[in-house]
Order: structure tokens, then C-alpha cells, then sequence
């Protein structure tokens, strides 16, 4: 299945230009947590693109005689060096250079910025990882013009995959399919796919709110959390359970079955804390604002017959999920209480987009 990613004209050929790309951030309804080895993750996810959380990527890339076997690279994020990212960022190319060899006579200028506030515990590895597999794509598409659209975009989520696991799934909006499962015949571990079968109206336009209780740098990388999961007591049961998760959302999405999708959601969520609280060494990542957020999500739905329900990250932000129809009086409900349990009144207004754009 690799194979067909290799690029493989041996040709030096000299070229330059500059790619820019627009690319979501994504947030999981059944969560990747636990990979193999090569960045192939121990269960299949599924998630929702975002609209208003994006990284803008501009590369501009220059022939240059190949001088080792590195890629050349600078990387200015909001037109500052960020050495921290560097290294990760060569860990990634280091990873793709078989897969794409002329990046290799190639120097790659990358300019970088986000629409979200880089404190605001949003992953931007997401968004910024599959916006440079995307521009890593135009160049190829530079070397050789018969590349049709649909191989463009699994390469480019396969290359965002060797970057971050959840930045594949970010290419494929508006919902999004990573990892093999026996219910989806394209499904697969190493790239997404868009989410092949019928979604029913009612979750059209669903807003995401991400609430910041946490602006500080997360404490455990989900690299360590996925690592933990080799060890853990409870993984086979885990991944057991993610594709159940899978196997019943697919019918709530399909039957519109709202309240199903919400158990599943939340369930997800609590799942992914829950395997951190209990592994070796064990982590708590949410905050006390976390658990009144939870706490306050539930009393409003049941007094008011609402659908809005909240989903985590590797962190202690919550993203609140709720139908277009209930909007004003969910904002109305965020800015007079959950507004009291967010770092600085903070929150970003988002909701499921289509993808990425080239800009
Ligand atoms: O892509 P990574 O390695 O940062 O992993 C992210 C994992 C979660 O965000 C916690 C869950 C998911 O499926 O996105």
C-alpha cells in the first residue's frame, strides 16, 4: 500500500515556486489514542472538520543542490522562529524524504500562522501538518502534472499522518475516517477517507465551542499518551470498545439519532481521560473548571430538552457540540455561566466545515 506513495523519477529537476494552503484544525467523536509503530494507530476515529480554526501555509521552495541527506529548511511561525517546532518539523521530513526524494534538492521556505490563539490548547499539529503535506503535494503535482485530484489528497493525508496522526484526518472534510474497520470497505491505517455513507440532516451545520479553561502548555504530549497505551491493562478492551463506538455512531448518524450520537461522544471523551488516569504513569488532564463545565452541560440539557453535548482532548478544554437550531440560546447559556469557568472569559465560536482550501 505504501509503495504506491513513493515518488519515483530519479530526474534533478529544477524548479521553484511557492505553494499556500488553508487547513482546518479537526476534533475526534471516537478518538485515535494508542498507535502501533509507523504512526498506524491501534483504532480507527472519526471526526469533524473545523471551519474557523485553521493554520495558512506558505512554502516557497527553491532547487538546490542536494548537500546531505537532509531536507533544507527554514520555518517562521507567525514570522517568528520557533525552535521548538523545528525539531519535530525535522522528524517529520526525515520521515516523508522516501515518499517524496525531491524535497531533497529542494529548499523549503515555511511560513506558518494559525487563526487560533496558539495558548488556547487548540492542536495546531492538526492543521499545520496536513496544510504542508498539502503544499508538499503542489510541488510534486509541479514535477509531474498527471496527478488527478483524489491521489493529490490521500497523499497528502498519508504525508500528514507521518506528522501528526490526527492531521490525516484534517484533509478529508466534512467528516472524516481514519483507520481500517471491517464496516467501511476503503477504510484503512494509513490514510483517512471521507466518511463514505449517508448523514442524516439533523447534525447538518453543527456548531463546535471550544471553552478555554487551560491556556498553559498540556502537561503530557499525546505523544507520551499514545505511547502509555502500549502497556496499559485496559487497551484491548479500548479498542474493542472504539469500534463498537464506531459501529453504533454510524447508525446514529445515519438514523439521526441524536441522543445515541451524544452518548457516544461524551462516552469518547471520558474514555480518553479515563485511559490516562489509569495508566503507568497516570495523569489527570482535566481542571476543576473542566468538571463544572460537565456538570453544568448536563443540567442544561436535561432542563432544557437540549442537544448540546461536550467532547475533550488530551487536555482540559472542552469542545461543546450542539445543532444549529439551539444557537442563540447556547450562547446565551455559554456568556451568563460557562463564560465564569473559562481562563479569561475565553471561548471561539466554530463549527463543522469542508476542509482544506488552496489559497
Ligand atoms: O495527532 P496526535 O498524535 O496529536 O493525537 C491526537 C489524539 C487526540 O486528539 C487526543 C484524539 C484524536 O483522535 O484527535
Amino acid at each position: 500500500m505504501n509503495e504506491i506513495f513513493i515518488y519515483s523519477s530519479k530526474e534533478h529537476i529544477n524548479i521553484n515556486g511557492v505553494s499556500q494552503w488553508q487547513s482546518p484544525s479537526n476534533i475526534a467523536l471516537v478518538k485515535y489514542w494508542g498507535k502501533k509503530s509507523n504512526q498506524i494507530p491501534m483504532n480507527p476515529s472519526l471526526s469533524m472538520t473545523l471551519s474557523n480554526c485553521f493554520s495558512k501555509i506558505k512554502v516557497s521552495y527553491q532547487f538546490e543542490i542536494l548537500k546531505n541527506d537532509n531536507i533544507q529548511f527554514s520555518l517562521l511561525f507567525e514570522g517568528k522562529r520557533e525552535v521548538s517546532f523545528e525539531s519535530k518539523l525535522s522528524i517529520f521530513l526525515d520521515r516523508i524524504k522516501v515518499y517524496c526524494p525531491y524535497l531533497l534538492n529542494l529548499k523549503l521556505i515555511i511560513e506558518s500562522s494559525n487563526s487560533f490563539p496558539h495558548s488556547s490548547g487548540i492542536a495546531s499539529s492538526a492543521s499545520f501538518y496536513s496544510a504542508l503535506s498539502l503544499s508538499i503535494m503542489d510541488i510534486e503535482k509541479h514535477l509531474n502534472s498527471e496527478i488527478d485530484d483524489e491521489f493529490f489528497l490521500k497523499k497528502a493525508s498519508f504525508l500528514s499522518r507521518l506528522g501528526s496522526g490526527s492531521a490525516c484526518r484534517s484533509i478529508m472534510g466534512p467528516v472524516s475516517l481514519w483507520g481500517s474497520s471491517e464496516l467501511f470497505i476503503d477504510s484503512n491505517d494509513f490514510h483517512a477517507i471521507k466518511y463514505p455513507n449517508k448523514i442524516n440532516s439533523v447534525f447538518k451545520g453543527i456548531n463546535d465551542t471550544v471553552l478555554i479553561v487551560d491556556k498553559g502548555k498540556k502537561n503530557v504530549s499525546s505523544s507520551l499518551g499514545h505511547e502509555l497505551m502500549k502497556d496499559h491493562s485496559f487497551s484491548n478492551d479500548r479498542i474493542k470498545q472504539a469500534h463498537n463506538n464506531l459501529f453504533r455512531i454510524k447508525n446514529a448518524l445515519e438514523n439521526g439519532n441524536y441522543d445515541m450520537f451524544i452518548e457516544i461522544v461524551e462516552m469518547e471523551a471520558l474514555t480518553l481521560h479515563a485511559m490516562m488516569m489509569t495508566s503507568n504513569p497516570y495523569f489527570i488532564l482535566m481542571k476543576p473548571n473542566t468538571l463544572q463545565i460537565i456538570n453544568e452541560v448536563w443540567r442544561y440539557r436535561i432542563e432544557n430538552h437540549s442537544k448540546i453535548c461536550f467532547t475533550l482532548d488530551a487536555g482540559a478544554n472542552i469542545h461543546l457540540l450542539y445543532p444549529q437550531n439551539e444557537y442563540d440560546k447556547i450562547q446565551n447559556f455559554i456568556s451568563s455561566n460557562l463564560v465564569n469557568y473559562c481562563e479569561n472569559d475565553e471561548f471561539i465560536n466554530d463549527k463543522i466545515g469542508v476542509g482544506p482550501n488552496k489559497l
